[in-house]
């Protein structure tokens, strides 16, 4: 059993990188950016309260896949309104114990390409393979921009880039399990890669280990 441990900012590509990798490696793919934001729906589907919410919230995890309150959730938590409440509600160090917990359950019983803000800091931090993700906050917030559009949603670019520095700054500036770069993690700059090549670069440092 290992598990391999991604961080990095908003709209670095890390879940079309991990997804790929779990394929490639054929093991379990964990998004844990989608608990966080399942967490953000059910705030704002029911106005409840954050320990109300961890109280009754049920969050599980199989098939690759966040259920909230034993449904699927796909495109609904990818919205911007979801997005910024998201980046808020992840400030919250209950909300952050509760899915920390959570991660970290899912990661005990099996192999696991997990990622994040905090997953080589925080949530693994003996994963046997640790990589920061990166790359220029204009290429990644073009790439979100046109997930937007993809997804049939309205988009403007320069709110789109606004709202990536906003939730960079929070993700990297809170008191809680800031985005860092561990020391021990290797550091990737995607800016000028394609999948392909991110994703052979990263699989060539988890063979040569
Ligand atoms: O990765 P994604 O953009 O889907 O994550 C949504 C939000 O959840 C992020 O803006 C971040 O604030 C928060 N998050 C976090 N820790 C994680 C994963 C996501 O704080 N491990």
């Amino acid at each position: 059993m290992y598990r391999v441990a991604i961080d990095g900012p908003s709209g670095s590509g890390k879940s079309t990188i991990a997804r790929e990798l779990s394929k490639r490696l054929q093991i379990t793919y964990v998004d844990t950016g989608a608990m966080y934001r399942a967490f953000a729906l059910e705030a704002n589907n029911t106005g409840k309260s954050v320990d109300e919410l961890i109280a009754t919230i049920d969050i599980d995890y199989h098939d690759d896949t966040v259920f909230l309150n034993g449904k699927a959730i796909n495109q609904e938590i990818r919205s911007e309104v979801i997005s910024k409440m998201a980046s808020q509600i992840s400030k919250d160090p209950k909300v952050r114990a509760f899915l920390v917990e959570l991660q970290q359950r899912i990661a005990e019983k099996r192999s696991v390409v997990m990622e994040g803000r905090d997953i080589t800091t925080v949530v693994l931090p003996e994963a046997e393979y640790k990589f920061f993700l990166d790359s220029d906050v204009h290429v990644r917030a073009k790439r979100r921009y046109e997930q937007l559009i993809a997804n049939g949603e309205s988009a403007d670019l320069e709110q789109v880039y606004d709202n990536l520095v906003k939730r960079d700054n929070n993700d990297r500036n809170r008191e809680h399990s800031p985005l860092t770069i561990a020391e021990d993690a290797v550091y990737i700059d995607s800016t000028l890669m394609d999948l392909e090549t991110t994703v052979t670069t990263i699989l060539s440092h988890i063979h040569e280990a």
